[in-house]
């Protein structure tokens, strides 16, 4: 949600700041603006994409060695100009200006103390209240880290911040707290952003500023304070680390589209993520920390705890979890989770998943978890540095590498493999694997990136079927059993990036209500591997094809299904057992792509989406 980045160099920094801005894009994309200090301090801004704002800065020929910018998902205010980031203070004496990533929860009370101080407020945002108040801090401490460090005292909520000021031409300062933001130090200067990607094109060496962190950046050097708890602000030492990121990695390469790249990188996502077990004979808990044994020989049943995407893959793992290790499984949507009164059980394993780590709700019900009694919590997430990584006992990282897409593909499927490897790890620890069993899941791990790779030959015929969708408003899917949330993964797809409204249902459930909506513009997808539950998803595809609905399987090889008006079928060319839930969705995956694709939507960026979500 929002991205930000800022630089103070030896050169003009403008080109690095509108690069990371299109690299941040994916994290909100409804306005964008930068603030640059030469002379003064100077802004643009715009609703609309990075493009656009590149386009003004060109016109204007703007140019400065010390700049901030900000591409924005809106919370408070609509996307409008002036609504848009960089926010101002002053116009007198002095100017601050700030760029956010949060929400500022009580701006109401700042707000109504600051305009008693006479501050006149021009848009409709949260942020507006941080830019006065820094400037009001600065009439009692000069300093601006100081005015910083005094402001931030008084911020209840997330947020991440960068902030400049016209009497401190050399200095951005950027604090975090509950949203992410991180250091680049370059050969030439000094950078911040939300993420990795915004800064390799200037370094590979970045601090991930902790929690409560304020950090001075000048040209030829920085500091860091920590403003965490009571007490003044105390000077702190961060580790720079070597990003193994290429800039390769963030770019498009020959695709059309990021999210076309990352349906094509999983069977490489998920053979990096399966890596350490690939050429083993058996599985070890410690692939999950030191203390994973420890914990999971206490644990008695599994919480599992997300958002979105992330949450199917964890409705899948349930499927898992009890038939394979024998546990009680229990799968929460981590808003609803993080404001009921569950009866909380202390040896059950909380389990947060989130490709980004950042997900507000997640990280919020993780925590309220904890408070509720649950000792133990695990994190599965493609971000080492993100917040929920941090904040779990143990961890296990999927190595998709950088997803940029807006909807979640390879991210999902690398969740499913460490899923998988969490079932197998309790089921072993359990008594409930044989050697034997053990050996054969690991030889059908080992086989999935190339099952993968047969999964993405679909792709010629998903796209025929794809024109027909194109046309249609609505869509059902259905699955039975482990590929019920393949078919929510399915509908969430396409709603996602096609904006066709598409429900997912259980077959079985399908003649209490949504049998109702059949008839010949309605497309029903259908899941239909060769598994136990076929017999009767066929009964279930009857009560379809009986009332004229146009049904399009997604079946095996030797799925025992025919062909036959009205009745399409795409086959898999494997039955992949336990595993086929992530064979299944690569298909789903390739039709809510071609369908976009054919509708001409902004697939990389859909409306009123943003990729990590850090506020409630
Ligand atoms: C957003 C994204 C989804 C993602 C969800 C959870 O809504 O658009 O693709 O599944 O957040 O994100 P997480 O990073 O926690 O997996």
């Amino acid at each position: 949600m929002c991205g930000i980045v800022g630089a103070v160099a030896q050169n003009n920094i403008v080109p690095t700041l509108l690069e990371g801005l299109h690299r941040l894009e994916y994290r909100g994309y409804d306005s964008a603006g930068i603030a640059l200090l030469n002379g003064g301090l100077n802004r643009l801004r715009t609703t609309g994409r990075v493009a656009e704002l590149s386009k003004l800065v060109n016109e204007r020929q703007f140019q400065s060695k010390i700049g901030i910018a900000h591409t924005r998902w809106a919370t408070h205010g609509a996307p409008s100009e002036r609504n848009t980031h960089p926010h101002f203070s002053g116009g007198g004496v002095s100017k601050v200006a700030v760029v956010h990533n949060g929400i500022i929860e009580n701006h109401e009370a700042l707000h109504q103390r600051l305009q008693d101080a006479g501050f006149e407020f021009v848009s409709d945002t949260d942020t507006e209240v941080i830019a006065h108040l820094i400037m009001l801090n600065l009439e009692k401490a000069p300093d601006l880290l100081e005015a910083v460090c005094r402001s931030v005292a008084e911020l209840q909520g997330a947020y991440a911040i960068a902030v400049m000021e016209e009497t401190h031409p050399d200095r951005i300062i950027v604090s975090r707290n509950g949203a992410p933001l991180l250091l680049g130090l370059g050969e030439d200067g000094n950078y911040a952003a939300s993420d990795v990607s915004a800064l390799l094109q200037v370094t590979k060496r970045m601090i991930y500023l902790e929690e409560g962190d304020v950090a001075e950046l000048r040209r030829d050097g920085y500091r860091i304070v920590s403003c965490l708890g009571a007490g003044p602000c105390k000077e702190v030492e961060r580790a720079v680390h070597e990003s193994k990121l290429t800039n390769e990695a963030v770019e498009m390469g020959p695709y059309a589209h990021f999210m076309q790249k990352e349906i094509f990188e999983q069977p490489g996502a998920v053979a990096n993520t399966l890596e350490m077990v690939l050429n083993a004979h058996s599985i070890s808990p410690r692939l999950f920390g030191s203390e994973a044994e420890n914990i999971f020989k206490q644990t008695k049943s599994i919480l599992i705890l997300a958002c979105g995407t992330s949450y199917h893959a964890g409705l899948v793992a349930r499927y898992w979890i009890e038939s394979v290790a024998g546990l009680t499984c229990n799968v929460e949507i981590a808003s609803e989770y993080r404001y009921r009164d569950p009866v909380s059980q202390s040896n059950a394993l909380v389990v947060g998943i989130s490709q980004s780590g950042e997900t507000a709700d997640t990280l919020a019900a993780l925590s309220y978890a904890k408070s509720l009694g649950h000792r133990h919590s695990l994190a599965i997430c493609n971000v080492a540095e993100s917040a929920l990584v941090r904040q779990a006992d143990l961890r296990f990282l999927t190595r998709a590498g950088p997803e940029i897409g807006v909807a979640s593909t390879k991210a999902f499927t690398t969740q499913l493999a460490a899923l998988m490897l969490l079932t197998m790890t309790l089921s072993k620890l359990r008594g409930k694997l044989s050697d034997e069993r053990e050996l054969e899941m690991i030889a059908a791990l080992r086989h999935l990136p190339v099952a993968l790779q047969h999964a993405l030959q679909v792709e010629t015929q998903v796209k025929a079927w794809a024109e027909r969708f194109s046309q249609k408003r609505h869509a059902l899917f259905l699955g039975r059993g482990m590929h019920y949330p393949i078919a929510m993964e399915g509908a969430l797809k396409l709603k996602e990036i096609s904006y066709i409204h598409a429900e997912a249902y259980p077959a079985g459930e399908l003649k209490h209500g949504p049998l109702a909506l059949v008839d010949k513009d309605m497309p029903v997808v259908a899941i239909a591997p060769n598994d136990a539950l076929l017999e009767k998803l066929k009964s279930n595809l009857q009560e379809v094809h009986a009332r004229g609905g146009e049904l399009y399987v997604f079946a095996d090889a030797d799925s025992r299904i025919q062909e036959s008006e009205g009745l399409h079928i795409i086959r898999m060319a494997e039955h992949a057992g336990l595993l086929s839930p992530i064979l299944h969705t690569v298909p789903l995956q390739l039709l809510a792509y071609h369908v976009a694709l054919q509708k001409g939507t902004d697939i990389d960026k859909p409306r009123n989406l943003a990729k990590s979500v850090t506020v409630e």
